[in-house]
C-alpha cells in the first residue's frame, strides 16, 4: 500500500519543522515547497539524511514547483510572512491574503480531494480566503490554532499545579487572536475542573497568558513567532485524520448555524478523521461565554470584509 501524501506549502520555521514532525512519525511521505531558491531541497535532503540515525525512511522532496503536490491526501500552508515584535496577527493581512490566495490556487487544482489545513496567520481570515478560492467543503478546509492555544494553556496551569501535562485538557474556543476565548469551566485536570483547583485571579492570568501566548514568544524571538508548537500542533491535527483517530481537537472551521454563528471561520470543538471535519461538538455555554465567542467571530468577520474591500478575492 502505498504511503500517503502530504504536502508543506512554506518551508520557512513552521513548515520546516512541521516536515520533520512529520517524517518522525512516519504518517506519510512529505513535499516540502518554498519559493526561496534551494531552500527547501536543501532542507528536504537534510531530512532525508537524519532518516536513518532518527529511524524513519519515509520520503521527502523539495520544490519550488506545485507539480511534486500533485494528489496529496493532506496540504499545509504555512507560506506568509510571520510577525515581528510590535505586529498583531492582523497586521499581516493583506501580504499573506495573497499568498494564501495564490498558493491555494494551485494546490487545489492538482489536488481536488485533498484536505487542505492553513497554519498561515491572520489564521481565521487566511482560512476563509482559501475555502474561497478552493470551493472545498467545509469538512475539507481548517485552521490550525485551537490545538496550539490548548498546548499553551495546558502547558502554563502544569507549571502553576506542578503536574503532568498529560493529565491536563484544555479548552479554547473562537479565533486566533487576542479576543480567544480559553474556557476554565471545561479545562481539567485528571477530570477536575481547573476552577475547582485554582482561584480565580490566577486562573485569569493563565487565560490572558494564553491569548498573549503567541506575542510572548515573538518578543523573544525578535525575528519572527513560534514554531515547535506551532508544527506539533498541526501534526497532531494530521494524525488523527490519516490514522482516522477522531481526536476532538479545537480547530477552525465554517461555522453554519453552530454556536449561532453564521457564514464564519472560528476555533471550535471538531471530531477530526479521515474525512476531515466529521463532526463540530456543540456544547451548552452560559450567556457570557457565548457572547465572548460571538465578540471573536465578529472580529473575524471584520477581518474577512477588508479582504475583500483590499480586492484580495
Ligand atoms: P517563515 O518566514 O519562517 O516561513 C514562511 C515561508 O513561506 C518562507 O520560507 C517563505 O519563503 C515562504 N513563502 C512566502 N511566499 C510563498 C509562496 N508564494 N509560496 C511558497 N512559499 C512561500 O514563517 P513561519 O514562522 O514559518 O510562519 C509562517 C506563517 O504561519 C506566518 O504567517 C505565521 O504568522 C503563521 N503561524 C501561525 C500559527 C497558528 O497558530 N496558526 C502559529 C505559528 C505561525
Ligand atoms: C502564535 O500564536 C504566531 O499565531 C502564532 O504563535
Amino acid at each position: 500500500m502505498s504511503r500517503p501524501k502530504i504536502s508543506v506549502v512554506g518551508a520557512g520555521n513552521v513548515g520546516a519543522t512541521t516536515a520533520l514532525k512529520l517524517a518522525e512519525s512516519e504518517v506519510g511521505n512529505v513535499v516540502l515547497m518554498d519559493i526561496v531558491e534551494g531552500m527547501p531541497q536543501g532542507k528536504a535532503l537534510d531530512l532525508m539524511e537524519m532518516g536513518p540515525i532518527s529511524g524513519y525512511d519515509v520520503d521527502i522532496v523539495g520544490t519550488h514547483g506545485f507539480d511534486e503536490t500533485e494528489d496529496s491526501d493532506i496540504v499545509i500552508i504555512t507560506s506568509g510572512i510571520p510577525r515581528k515584535p510590535g505586529m498583531s496577527r492582523d497586521d499581516l493581512l493583506s501580504t499573506n491574503a495573497k499568498i494564501v490566495r495564490d498558493v491555494t490556487t494551485e494546490v487545489a487544482k492538482r489536488s481536488p480531494n485533498s484536505i487542505i489545513i492553513i497554519v498561515t496567520n491572520p489564521l481565521d481570515a487566511m482560512v476563509y480566503v482559501a475555502y474561497k478560492v478552493s470551493e472545498f467543503p467545509r469538512e475539507r478546509i481548517m485552521g490550525m490554532a485551537g490545538v496550539l492555544d490548548s498546548t499553551r494553556f495546558r502547558t502554563f496551569i502544569g507549571m502553576e499545579l506542578g503536574v503532568s501535562v498529560e493529565n491536563i485538557h484544555a479548552f479554547v474556543l473562537g479565533g486566533h487572536g487576542d479576543d480567544m476565548v480559553p474556557l476554565a469551566r471545561f479545562t481539567t485536570v485528571a477530570g477536575v475542573p481547573i476552577t475547582e483547583l485554582l482561584p480565580k485571579d490566577k486562573i485569569d492570568s493563565m487565560i490572558q497568558r494564553t491569548r498573549d501566548g503567541g506575542a510572548e514568544i515573538v518578543k523573544l524571538l525578535k525575528t519572527g513567532s513560534a514554531f515547535y508548537a506551532p508544527a506539533a500542533s498541526t501534526v497532531e491535527m494530521v494524525e488523527s485524520i490519516i490514522l482516522n483517530k477522531k481526536k476532538i481537537l479545537h480547530c477552525c472551521v465554517l461555522a453554519n448555524g453552530e454556536y449561532g454563528i453564521n457564514d464564519t471561520f472560528v476555533g471550535l470543538p471538531v471530531k477530526l478523521g479521515k474525512k476531515g471535519v466529521e463532526d463540530i461538538l456543540q456544547i451548552k455555554l452560559t450567556k457570557d461565554e457565548l457572547a465572548q465567542l460571538h465578540v471573536s467571530a465578529e472580529h473575524v468577520k471584520e477581518l474577512t470584509q477588508r479582504i475583500h474591500q483590499l480586492g484580495v478575492i
